[in-house]
């Protein structure tokens, strides 16, 4: 890393009042849960439209739910890492932090951040196909065809599949807050995959700096004002530690 250019995006981050984040599938890649776009990617393995589609599980519950289960299980394995952790650490030294993620992992909160805005859900929970009642099912297995304790109907993931809208109240809160910080970090997401991804553009639009980590460069980098490419649970430990110290310093 370049260290004028980390000294550039701790000149960025160090002064900001409000910060809005916005995480996707990289900041868990070194956790060890597979991103979907890479050599290595879920949609590699799995298509789309067969897995993660009201279509798909209309047509087929138990393929998909064979994939959300496999999921689940990859996912009771695995911990936060110290990307994790950094953003923690940086929403607790701030007056204003928003942390949205498109990650259905949970592993945000598990490292001990708050202000939380899950855009695509939680693999942990599921709701009901009949009644639509929300349960948590962390770290528990289901049955292949999981069915709903109080009417009977069967179950889905409590996730955002493709051509459906995102929960409204989310939205509008992610909306809120990235209209409002000073700054706007884009963390491990190819921000391909909108309405999420459009948020970089919304900031940049309200006047934020938008400081990007990426391994490599996406469509956001062309509105970044810092790009650091490299691994996020390299990059952001030190950066929170420099953007802390400058800020109290
Ligand atoms: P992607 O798989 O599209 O992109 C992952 C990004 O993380 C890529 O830009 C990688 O370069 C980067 N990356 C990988 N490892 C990294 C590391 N160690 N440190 C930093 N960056 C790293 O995942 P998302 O952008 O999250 O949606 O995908 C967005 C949405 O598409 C997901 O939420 C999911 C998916 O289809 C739904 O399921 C609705």
């Amino acid at each position: 890393m370049d260290p004028s250019l980390l000294q550039c995006a701790v000149d960025l981050l160090a002064p900001a009042e409000s910060v809005a984040v916005l995480t996707g599938a990289g900041i868990s890649a070194e956790s060890g849960i597979p991103t979907f776009r890479g050599p290595d990617g879920f949609w590699k393995g799995f298509r789309p439209e067969e897995v993660a589609t009201p279509e798909a599980f209309a047509r087929d519950p138990k393929l998909v739910w064979d994939f959300y289960n496999y999921r689940r299980r990859l996912l009771g394995q695995v911990q936060p890492n110290a990307a994790h952790y950094a953003l923690a650490r940086l929403e607790a030294a701030l007056p204003e932090f928003t942390l949205i993620t498109q990650n259905v992992d949970g592993l945000h909160r598990l490292a001990g951040s708050r202000n939380v805005l899950e855009v695509h859900g939680n693999l942990w929970r599921v709701r009901c196909t009949g009644c639509g009642a929300v349960f948590d099912k962390p770290r528990v297995s289901l049955p292949e065809l999981p069915a709903c304790e109080r009417c009977g109907k069967l179950l889905r993931p409590d996730v955002v599949w493709f051509g459906e809208m995102l929960s409204e109240a989310v939205w509008a809160e992610a909306m809120a807050a990235t209209g409002a910080c000073d700054c706007f970090m884009v963390i491990g997401t190819s921000a391909l995959v909108h309405p999420a991804a459009g948020l970089v553009w919304t900031a940049r639009q309200h006047g934020a700096r938008v400081l990007e980590v990426n391994l490599e460069a996406t469509p956001a980098s062309e509105v970044a004002d810092v790009s650091l490419y490299g691994k996020a649970r390299e990059i952001l430990p030190d950066l929170v530690a420099r953007a802390i110290e400058q800020r109290h310093g």
